[in-house]
């Protein structure tokens, strides 16, 4: 049986970022870099996946989770010297090996699958990805022969200036035959740098007569690595015109992609509608049909389906089927907006949980609050949560009627179908049906009784 490992190479310190985090951890459309190269693996069913860590490697291998396996290299000897230390963690019967790195996020699939159908095909001892730049500095180059077939990979710091001017370079991701790799890492020079290379095998190859295949990129912005934060800025867009045109293929409007910051791990359902200048964060989810934006951002938060969100910023938070939210909303932590309801101008809403059919139509704040359904929350509501030292909640009953401007002290109840006045201070807890007006509040009759004039309920 025919079986495909991968070793990634990530032991490198990334001095060009000029960081204190790990190169292959910085974040790229709301994963670290590294995470997309094994997202592309594991499509291509590579079993196991080995990541080689060295510099930040405590940070690198928390990361990686159980994702993929990792080994350490410890000290960094160079490409060659990673593989080894990988095989150790790389079944004997691997048929194929692929090496790539951990600063490759943008690799496509096919390109990947075109490696190991042609070492697949040819048997060739390796199979390597080239790419031809307007600009090889730095890179290793690919010196081909008067038949056009490789001879080797100069590394720029060994290349005369005839190599040098060389536009094909080695993008870094081979397909190895897996026991040719076995049986000839041991036979690598030490470079003069004191460097095992991993390309000297190329050489070692064409001198032994062996097959070795190259495959160019057509796109070679997706094969090379990312150095420095300029080339990340570069990688991450070509990353979210990607993720938004797998949105647009697969059912969802998006007016304008340029302006729509869209996270790889976000999931979006057929017929939604996303509106420019907006940013969908984290683990959301949105319905079908749901409108987000102009003007929105929505992180780690659930949109119901045919739920609407306009101008506002929801985080964290559940948003039901049919809901309308802004303009102008802020749905903090902990904040599920039930079915029907609509929130909107300067709302803000923080760990609370409303029901269906909710208008809390103007500026207003509800925190640690439980509502019912069918409940009005009156312009100028807030819930007092907050005695200074510890957070209390409060609780609206179905049908509840809040009066415009109504300051409700927790922990305060109000009974289903209960109704506040406007202005009214609410300390105690108010009865099923109940009408309570005036600072402090009291039930309505209670004050008529007393004569004087009942504010309006
Ligand atoms: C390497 C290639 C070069 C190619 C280029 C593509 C070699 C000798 N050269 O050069 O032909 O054009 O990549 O980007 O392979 N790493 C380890 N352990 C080490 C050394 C490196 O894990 O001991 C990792 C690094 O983290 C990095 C990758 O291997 O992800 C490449 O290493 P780097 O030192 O950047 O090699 P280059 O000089 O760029
Ligand atoms: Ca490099």
């Amino acid at each position: 049986m025919s079986s495909l490992a991968a070793i990634v190479l990530a032991a490198g310190q990334g001095t060009r970022m000029r960081s204190r985090i790990p190169k292959v951890l910085h974040p790229m459309a709301g994963r670290p870099m590294i995470g997309h190269v094994l997202d592309v693996l594991a499509a291509i069913d590579a079993d196991p996946v080995v990541v080689v860590t060295g510099h930040g490697a405590e940070a690198v291998e928390a990361a990686l989770g159980d994702t993929a396996r990792s080994v350490r290299q410890e000290p960094q000897n160079g490409t060659a010297d990673a593989v080894r230390v990988a095989l150790a963690a790389v079944p004997d019967d691997s048929t194929r090996v692929l090496v790539t790195m951990g600063d490759v996020p943008l690799l496509p699939h096919a390109l990947l699958a075109a490696l190991v159908a042609e070492q697949e095909a040819s048997g060739a001892a390796i199979v390597l990805l080239s790419a031809h730049l307007l600009d090889p500095t730095g890179y290793g180059r690919i010196v081909r022969g008067p038949d056009a077939g490789l001879q080797a990979i100069v590394e720029e710091v060994d290349a005369d200036p005839a190599t040098r001017a060389l536009d094909e370079v080695n993008a870094g991701t081979y397909c190895f035959d897996g026991s040719w790799l076995r049986a000839n890492l041991e036979r690598v020079p030490r470079s003069p740098s004191g460097e095992y290379y991993l390309t000297d095998l190329v050489g070692l190859a064409v001198a032994d007569g062996t097959a070795v295949r190259v495959i160019a990129a057509s796109r070679p912005e997706l094969a090379m690595g990312i150095n420095d934060r300029v080339q990340l800025a570069v990688a991450e867009r070509l990353l979210r015109t990607r993720i938004a045109e797998d949105h647009m293929r697969a059912g969802v409007t998006i007016v304008d992609p340029d302006s729509t910051f869209i996270d790889a791990t976000v999931r979006i359902g057929q017929d939604a509608r996303i509106e420019p200048w907006t940013v969908l964060t984290g683990d959301s989810v949105i319905g079908e049909e749901a409108v987000i934006g102009p003007g929105s951002r929505v992180h780690g938060s659930t949109i119901g389906n045919q739920a609407r969100v306009w101008g506002s910023w929801v985080e964290d938070a559940e948003i039901g089927e049919g809901a309308s939210v802004g303009p102008m909303a802020h749905l903090r932590p902990g904040s599920v907006v039930g079915p029907g309801s609509e929130i909107g101008n300067y709302a803000e809403i923080k760990k609370s949980r409303l029901g269906a059919r909710v208008r809390q139509h103007h500026f207003s704040y509800l925190g640690d609050a439980k509502v019912g359904d069918d409940v009005n929350i009156g312009a100028g509501t807030v819930t007092a949560n907050f005695d200074g030292t510890a957070k209390h909640e409060t609780v609206i009953g179905d049908g509840a009627f809040i009066g415009v401007d109504t300051m409700l002290r927790a922990p305060v109840t109000i009974g289903p179908g209960a109704k506040t006045g406007a202005g009214s201070v609410v300390t105690r807890d108010v009865a099923a049906g109940k009408t309570v007006v005036g600072v402090p509040a009291r039930p309505i009759e209670l004050r008529r009784r007393r004569g004087g004039e009942p504010p309006d309920a």
